[in-house]
């Protein structure tokens, strides 16, 4: 069993609005469920502007930048925290390529998805962007501190 500091990394997950349209969030939740992650956050929410601007402000020089505020902010999206060792790397193989042609089947973009664009989910590229953006998409109070209790068969 490893400590709960070492099953401590975290990522941001975002199922982005055509996913929550096209009715694919309990498939991809179930996904990360069966893994064996740990979840701390969750919610519906219709973001602001000034959120999708922040969260992908690494890309505002880029010709797509308009288009993709444009999508995230089109319908509500669901917001999670995952948490558990190498979540990140591993949340982003269960993800996939960005160009979902690109992507492998069986993951959620090369099972689901067809342009970068309507790429249905988001997931942290580095443990410190995971932090930064938890921080920007929860509140204080809004994350539940709870470990599964399933852990143990799991780590
Ligand atoms: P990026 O962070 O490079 O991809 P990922 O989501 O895999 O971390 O880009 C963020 C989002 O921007 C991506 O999910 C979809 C959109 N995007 C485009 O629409 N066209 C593009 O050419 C790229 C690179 C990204
Ligand atoms: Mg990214």
């Amino acid at each position: 069993r490893l400590t709960v500091n070492a099953a401590s990394e975290r990522s941001y997950i975002m199922i982005k609005p055509d996913g929550v349209q096209r009715g694919l969030v309990g498939d991809i939740i179930s996904r990360f469920e069966r893994k064996g992650f740990a979840l701390k956050g969750l919610k519906l929410f219709q973001t602001p502007q000034d959120l999708a601007e922040e969260h992908y402000s690494e890309l505002k020089e880029r010709p797509f930048f308009p288009a993709l505020v444009k999508y995230i902010v089109s319908g509500p999206v669901v917001c999670m925290v995952w948490e558990g060792p190498g979540v990140v790397a591993s949340a982003r193989k269960l993800i996939g390529a960005t160009n979902p042609l690109n992507a492998e089947p069986g993951t959620i973009r090369g099972d689901f998805a067809i342009v970068s664009g309507r790429n249905v989910v988001h997931g942290s590229d580095s443990p410190a962007n995971g932090e930064r953006e938890i921080a920007l998409w929860f509140k204080e109070g809004e994350l539940v501190d709870w470990e599964p209790t399933v852990l143990p068969w799991v780590l």
